[in-house]
């Protein structure tokens, strides 16, 4: 049924460039293999001059050579195809067998239908197909590149990705809204689960780590909307985040001192803003004998420790069953002798539980939180408390917080697109009923260069003995805290 066989060609990925990262006295104790490149910023795109002029929201266009030509000869071929060769069948082979037979094939089909093509016209096509036919389709050449943050889905004809803080409209597209909905079936169903009209809504993850979400017709009204955040596999470390101007030296020595000395950490920030970037790189400054237990929604975080325990929460079966909550897992987590929780992200009632650990013992614990401020991480942390149904007082609950959370750690995307550390803020106390907190760093705006981007600098408070001085002292952190802190004020 198959036809004959072609050569093989190499499909050999280009080794990874790696140096060794500079190991500072603070830098991470268990030191990761190789630091990462630096990814591609998008240096032509900017935002909208400052002031008040409407922004030209214009998506940018990432040229393509595909035309509608190409789209039409390409379905010709594929439906030629289809009609050949069992699907089925061919889905057994492995990879490369597989993709040498549709070469066959398709090469046998342009030369019956005469359709002129040059070689590597040809070739894209080939690529092209055996995409659909055997991977991700139109998604593939996206899913290889190392630089895209996200990839947006938005019915057939509208893919957008995310390159350097910044979203772009590319020329990607499906043949139609039914070759969409196979591949987020192909992709969901890697994970048991299936996507159609009776269930519209799933979560799922691809095999290289990265994040799926689908939602379907009839829930979302223009066709199949999947979105997907790529898994980066080198995952940026503290050096890089001083390198992209994310936190500055003084800063990122500050939270050094603040991973190691054991503070509860609550790393704040709206979606994309880096918190799970900077959650995984504060973990590079725990102690590698500490038991560290991570909690995740999707497993995301890569620690470097070699005790470490990782829990990821399920959702419920195609029969409604069998769900595991992130509140199941912290709960679970407490009786596993944790000496840190990790909690990928906190939404609900778990915060309830991720306090009680922080607060008995569990010191060093870290979560990140949705919210724009310190301020609103701790208003979010109460509501999540009240609504999952603790009948506390609300000054009980504050108590517990101030009790539990040492600092609050603020990140932000800001409008042109750059990742920023905004504050790094310790919870002092309670006055009365309210939480007092204090910034020991900020981030200030000074306006924007010629490109649009954001011109600014970090900077102390003039705080020199922050509340967990007698903990980094403990830990024989203290000079590097006043040196630290120092060197925040010039
Ligand atoms: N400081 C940073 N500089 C540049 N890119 C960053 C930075 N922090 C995170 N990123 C990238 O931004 C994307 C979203 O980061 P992530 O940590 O997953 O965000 P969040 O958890 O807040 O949704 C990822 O692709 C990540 O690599
Ligand atoms: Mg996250």
């Amino acid at each position: 049924m198959f036809g004959k066989r072609a050569a093989l060609e190499p499909t050999a990925k280009p080794p990874h460039p790696g140096a060794p990262a500079d190991v500072a006295r603070l830098s991470p104790k268990v030191e990761g293999a190789a630091s990462r490149q630096p990814p591609k910023v998008d240096g032509v795109a900017s935002a909208a001059p400052a002031g008040l002029q409407p922004s030209a929201k214009t998506p940018v266009f990432v040229p393509d050579s595909r035309s509608e030509d190409y789209y039409q000869v390409k379905t010709t071929i594929f439906s030629a195809l289809i009609d050949s060769i069992d699907l089925a069948q061919l889905a057994q082979l492995d990879p490369d067998s597989a993709r040498e037979e549709i070469r066959d094939i398709v090469n046998e089909i342009i030369s019956i239908k005469a359709v002129v093509m040059s070689i590597a016209e040809q070739e894209h096509l080939l690529q092209d197909i055996c995409n659909d036919v055997l991977g991700y389709g139109p998604l593939e050449p996206l899913l290889a590149r190392d630089d895209i943050a996200d990839i947006m889905v938005n019915g057939a004809g509208r893919v957008f990705i995310e390159v350097g803080g910044k979203v772009q409209l590319t020329s990607i597209r499906f043949r139609d809204n039914a070759q969409l909905m196979n591949i987020c079936q192909r992709i969901v169903s890697q994970v048991g689960r299936r996507v159609d009209e009776s269930s519209p809504i799933c979560d799922a993850r691809l095999l290289d780590g990265s994040r799926v979400n689908v939602i379907a017709p009839p829930l979302s009204l223009d066709g199949p909307t999947l979105t997907i955040r790529k898994f980066k596999k080198d995952k940026l470390k503290m050096d890089d985040l001083v390198r992209f101007g994310s936190i500055n030296e003084a800063g990122a020595k500050l939270l050094a001192i603040i991973g190691r000395a054991r503070c509860n950490v609550l790393i704040s920030g709206g979606t994309g803003s880096g918190k799970t970037t900077l959650l995984n790189t504060m973990t590079a400054f725990i102690d590698a004998e500490e038991r560290i237990i991570t909690c995740e929604d999707a497993a995301e975080l890569q620690l470097q420790q070699p005790h470490v325990v990782r829990l990821e929460t399920r959702p419920p079966n195609l029969e409604g069953q069998g769900q595991i909550t992130m509140r199941d897992l912290v709960r679970n987590c407490l009786r596993m002798r944790p000496e840190r929780i990790i909690v990928g992200e906190v939404r609900g009632p778990e915060a309830f539980d991720l306090l009680q650990a922080m607060n008995t013992g569990h010191d060093g614990s870290m979560g990140t939180l949705h919210a724009n401020s310190p301020r609103e991480a701790m208003n979010r942390l109460e509501s999540m408390i009240t609504m999952g149904g603790f009948q506390l007082p609300t000054r009980t609950i504050r108590e517990m917080i101030v009790g539990s959370i040492d600092v609050i750690v603020q990140a932000e995307r800001l409008r042109d697109g750059t990742r920023r550390i905004t504050n790094i803020t310790e919870v002092v106390g309670t006055e009365g009923d309210v939480v007092i907190t204090q910034d020991l760093l900020t981030y200030e705006m000074s306006g924007e260069d010629d490109s649009g981007r954001i011109k600014g600098r970090h900077i102390g408070t003039g705080i020199v003995r922050p509340t967990f001085w007698e903990r980094a002292r403990y830990f024989g952190l203290d000079r590097d805290l006043a040196d630290a802190l120092d060197k925040l004020q010039v």
